[in-house]
């Protein structure tokens, strides 16, 4: 069978970082209630890059590392709810700049699982041979779609993009196994509202003036404690891994309470999770990416390792894979 393996990673950061200081310069917040709650301590936010600049910077140190020219992607596939526009989409932006003329390009959207979910979609294309090299992104400015007065909102995301190259595995290594799921019955915890229809068939719907996020925190964090592990613990049952094979687990950094549950509930410890969100906050479909950037780059992941990457939020989705590094 052909197996599918991350060839290379990289991230892409904007520049200007925000702390909970500065946060608490213009809402009724403190460092102290955002650490203790959350683990977040600053974030990156945009205050100058576009998302296609994010993504461009992700995917040529993913490239670089791996070794592999534009002209030889034949997909690339951007996960993203915040593009800086919605046509032409932002992988086929990526085709432009990267110069990755015969590549296949389409965005995904499944919130903060959907690098889980593109990585998914590109093994799928490498093990039934319709694909050889695909680039495979989750960026976000997510501070362009946060209500700057809602403080149980804002304080929790960040800017950034991460990247991966996926190809033909020569060996047994790579990605051995993946569990996705969703249940768009609790969609509704966790939305963004759409612009409203506008055209000369239909009555003008009254749409909301401003479309933010809106989060019903202690719902998302009750998904997260109890599916997350659930789906890890599937994902190991079924490659017959148990929690003593796992190196490491890099999961999404949506809150470190949600990662230290997650920790105990499968009886694994702590040490073993790649923690980083005290810096980037939760970015959505970036935070796997980087996450794993910055474990394969600063040597926590290496060669041979086997890791779980682990996603979920909005639809809500979730989504965990076991590779071999
Ligand atoms: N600063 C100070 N006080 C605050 C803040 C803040 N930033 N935000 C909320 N509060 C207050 C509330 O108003 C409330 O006050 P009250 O008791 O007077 O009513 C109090 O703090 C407690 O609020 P809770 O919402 O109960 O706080 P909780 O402990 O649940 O923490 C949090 C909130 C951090 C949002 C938590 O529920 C959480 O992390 N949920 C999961 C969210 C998540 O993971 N989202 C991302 C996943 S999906 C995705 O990534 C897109």
């Amino acid at each position: 069978m052909i197996r599918a393996k991350i060839l290379g990673t990289g991230r892409g950061l904007p520049e200007r970082v925000v702390t909970n200081d500065d946060l608490a310069e213009f809402l009724d917040t403190s460092d102290t209630w955002i650490r203790e709650r959350t683990g977040i301590c600053q974030r990156r936010i945009a205050a100058k890059e576009t998302l296609l600049e994010l993504c461009e910077e992700a995917a040529r140190q993913a490239m670089d590392q791996s070794g592999v020219e534009a002209g030889e992607l034949d997909m690339i596939i951007a996960a993203t709810l915040t593009a800086d526009h919605p046509l032409p989409n932002l992988s086929s932006s990526l085709q432009r700049v990267l110069g990755a003329d015969n590549a296949v390009c389409f965005d995904l959207s499944a919130a903060c699982s959907g690098f889980i979910f593109a990585l998914t979609t590109a093994q799928m294309y490498i093990q039934s041979g319709h694909a050889k090299k695909v680039l495979v992104l989750g960026g976000e400015i997510l501070s362009k779609i946060m209500d700057w007065t809602d403080r149980s909102t804002c304080i929790l995301f960040g800017d950034g993009a991460g990247a991966a190259v996926v190809g033909v595995s020569e060996n047994e290594q790579g990605i051995l196994a993946a569990d996705l799921g969703s249940n768009g019955k609790k969609g509704s915890v966790l939305s963004l509202p759409g612009r409203p229809v506008e055209n000369p068939f239909r009555p003008a719907e009254k749409g909301p003036e401003k479309c933010y996020v809106h989060m019903e925190g202690q719902e998302v964090f009750k998904f997260a404690v109890s599916q997350v592990p659930a789906s890890i613990r599937k994902l190991l049952e079924e490659s017959g891994k148990s929690i003593a094979d796992v190196d490491c687990f890099v999961l999404h950094q949506a809150n470190l309470r949600i990662i230290r549950s997650a920790a105990k509930r499968l009886k694994a410890p702590e040490e073993k999770f790649f923690i980083n969100m005290e810096r980037y906050g939760n970015t959505s479909a970036a935070s796997v990416p980087i996450a794993l950037d910055e474990g394969i780059r600063s040597g926590r992941i290496k060669k041979g390792d086997l890791i779980v990457l682990s996603g979920f939020g909005g639809g809500l989705t979730w989504g965990s894979m076991l590779v071999q590094m």
